[in-house]
């Protein structure tokens, strides 16, 4: 393949994904982990996949950063997962940590690369991103929106006995608690869904939706969700690598836009070859501007905390 993906932590979320870029075709992989033998027997595992699955991806392992070289794209998701009634935030101290680390190594290895950070508190790890590489603001993005919208999708799609492949839907802010699904922008083949069902059984949705990873921590007990949280990544490097230019919501570094300044926040931008090519404003009513900035006080209150952690 002529791309080429590295991504960094070999788990649940990282092993899907790079099986996802693979079968995908969209570019060869490097898989790393810091557990040795974990990157090359998944790397391997995937590669005697191929002839099966029918792709020539190549998809090495490594416990070093020599491989991942030149990368057009990084994909991090090293880090620890959630556990039964944690909090994404409680990750922030161990997770800023291994995000540093990492990302300074990247930066080494691979400086003209666009960075996709899945590792939660998400919002916070794209900060601790961010300082650590020194990249443009374009190239540090943060998958959460992609992954929050397509929960509320097939939410939506369940509801209606309707293919999810008619529903369309959008959540804005930050990937937590206090994420903003916005169900005047979500539709079913074009029709609102404020047209299609009552405001108690959206609402029932949306709160579904702002729960949506907790309610799978707790159904699998040791991990968090994977699949979905892999296909997220998969669909926003896509985007990248083919420079299709698709509006998704992401997190990105705001300088003003939506009224925040020096803040990281999933807001709708058009991801091309270039990383995010631009962000878009769009006009929300008072209710939702109101959520959005609850939103924006939680990361706001990680960053603080990330201040007091260096
Ligand atoms: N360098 C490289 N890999 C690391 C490092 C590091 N410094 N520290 C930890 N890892 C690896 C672990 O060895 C493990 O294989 O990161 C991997 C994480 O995988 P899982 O524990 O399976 O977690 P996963 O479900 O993939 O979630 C990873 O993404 O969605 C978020 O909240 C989730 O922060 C978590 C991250």
């Amino acid at each position: 393949m002529d791309k080429k993906v590295t991504v960094i932590g070999a788990g649940n979320v990282g092993a899907t994904t790079a099986q996802r870029l693979a079968e995908k075709e969209l570019c060869d992989v490097v898989l790393i982990d810091i557990v040795e033998g974990v990157p090359q027997g998944k790397s391997l595992d995937l590669m005697e996949a191929a002839p099966v699955e029918k792709h020539d991806a190549k998809i090495t392992g490594s416990n070093g950063y020599e491989e991942s070289a030149g990368s057009d794209i990084v994909i991090i998701t090293a880090g620890l997962p959630r556990k039964p009634g944690m909090s994404r935030d409680d990750l922030i101290s161990t997770n800023a940590k291994i995000m540093s680390g990492v990302t300074k190594e990247v930066a080494k290895h691979s400086p003209d690369a666009i960075l996709i950070i899945v590792s939660n508190p998400l919002d916070a790890m794209c900060h601790v991103a961010f300082d650590a590489c020194g990249f443009s603001k374009n190239k540090v993005i943060g998958m959460a929106g992609v992954l929050d919208s397509a929960r509320f999708r097939a939410f939506i799609a369940m509801e209606l006995n309707v293919s999810v492949e008619n529903t369309h839907a959008f959540v804005l802010g930050g990937h937590g608690d206090t994420m903003v699904p916005l169900p005047r922008y979500s539709t079913v083949a074009g029709i609102p869904i404020t047209e299609l069902m009552s405001r108690d059984r959206i609402d029932a949705l949306v709160d579904r939706t702002a729960n949506g990873g907790a309610e799978i921590v707790g159904l699998l007990k040791t991990g968090s969700a994977f699949y979905a949280p892999a296909s997220a990544v998969v669909e926003m490097a896509e985007s990248i690598l083919k420079d299709k230019k698709k509006i998704l919501p992401c997190a990105a570094y705001l300088q003003g836009e939506y009224g925040y300044d020096d803040l990281f926040i999933g807001v709708p931008v058009k991801l091309g070859k270039d990383g995010i090519e631009q962000i878009v404003e769009i006009e929300l009513t008072d209710d939702e501007k109101t959520a959005l900035d609850k939103s924006a006080a939680a990361v706001t209150e990680l960053k603080a905390k990330l201040k007091e952690l260096a």
